[in-house]
């Protein structure tokens, strides 16, 4: 067991449902168990290149299981090897890394859990390479990183987006109308294949599956025929028509992730009332299924992620990241973790018993 006087937590990427039941994961067993100084740096890894931080009480984590958001605050712009730098001719992208390693070492850390989603665990590996004691836990809705079963924040998400599907049930069959409701998720189908089975969407479309626009048209033509005179189209922001690219909102060289996906739940709205001639309304439902408390399922995963976390940390498993397997929380080197992101496997369980019960995946 590794002696731990001093150990930093950190929060990077988007923030997420059941980051702050990790910090207390961490930071409760090591003040009460190790007598250990919890240093929180401020918005990710941002704080830890300008030398932000704040050392956290038995007080500032009590209470906070249940709340969204991080009490850390966190930032996607923060990646200290391609860090935003304002001068007076735009912006700069340097490599404040020196910065960080130095803050690291002036804050005497022995040890930095890094809390974050696969741009949070490169840098992760970095600094590990360049001898830093990191640790890695994966978050995000996405649940995109491989290595690990399910990353928390993506049971709340998908309550949310479910509920949210719910409620447009109940419009659409009221009006007739097809409702399409654009999820969150990147490069992977998982929240939009969640919420749109547990939601009984009737067409999916996600990422992994690229579309075909008279394939939606037929399909939700022929519900109408059979009796069904609405449809709910359940789309991924990164979902795609076979002939055709990403919808993208915006593009931000500062962030980790310089593309910033949205609008295609618009696009096919419109395209869907194009050839079919049927009434469609969309909902983007955002920043909605990020926000607000986690799931009972997240709380509990996010709890388990912390306290391994922090054990990982007293056995010196520097470079690792904690991975649920299973039921058991155990861990595996970052390097394995970033290699490629989880997308859906087109063959999986979730797709065949989605196809299965009718949902049309546009293909
Ligand atoms: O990675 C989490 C996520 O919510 C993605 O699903 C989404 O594409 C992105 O972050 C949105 O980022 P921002 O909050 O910066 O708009």
């Amino acid at each position: 067991m590794k002696s731990l006087k001093r150990i930093g937590v950190l929060t990077g990427g988007g923030d997420c449902p059941g980051l702050n039941a990790v910090i207390r994961g961490i930071a409760k067993p090591a003040i009460s168990y190790f007598g250990a100084t919890v240093v929180g740096i401020l918005d990710g890894f941002e704080g830890l290149v300008e030398g932000r931080m704040r050392e956290l009480t038995p007080k500032d984590v009590s209470g906070i299981v249940n709340l969204g958001g991080t009490i850390l605050g966190t930032s996607n712009k923060g990646d200290p090897f391609h860090f935003p730098v304002e001068t007076p001719q735009g912006i700069d992208i340097l490599d404040c890394s020196e910065n960080a390693v130095r803050n690291y070492r002036d804050w005497n850390l022995d040890a930095l859990i890094a809390i974050g989603g696969d741009g949070t665990m490169h840098i992760v590996d970095k600094f590990t390479d360049l001898g830093l004691n990191l640790i890695g836990v994966p978050k995000t809705i996405d649940n995109d990183l491989s290595a690990t079963d399910v990353t928390f924040g993506y049971d709340s998400a998908v309550t949310v987006a479910t509920e949210a599907i719910d409620r447009l049930h109940t419009t659409g069959s009221a009006h007739h109308r097809v409702m399409v409701i654009e999820v969150m998720g990147r490069y992977a189908g998982w929240i939009a294949l969640g919420s749109g089975l547990a939601g009984g969407a009737d067409v999916i479309l996600i990422p992994e599956i690229p579309f075909q626009w008279d394939k939606i048209c037929q399909h939700v033509l022929k519900r109408g025929k059979h009796g069904s005179k609405f449809s709910i189209v359940c789309v991924a922001e990164g979902a795609k028509a076979a002939e055709g690219g990403l919808v993208v909102r915006e593009q931000d060289s500062k962030r980790t992730d310089p593309i910033r996906l949205g609008g295609i739940g618009d696009v096919v709205g419109a395209k869907i009332t194009e050839i079919s001639g049927l009434e469609t309304r969309v909902t983007v439902l955002g920043h909605l299924q990020r926000g607000g408390s986690p799931t009972p399922f997240d709380r509990i995963l996010a709890s388990k992620y912390g306290t391994k976390a922090l054990e990982l940390a007293s056995e010196g498993k520097f470079g690792h990241m904690v991975s649920l397997q299973g039921n058991e929380v155990s861990s595996v080197p970052v390097k394995e973790a970033i290699v490629k992101l989880r997308t859906v496997p087109p063959d999986s369980q979730l797709i065949r018993a989605a196809r299965a019960v009718g949902t049309s995946f546009g293909d």
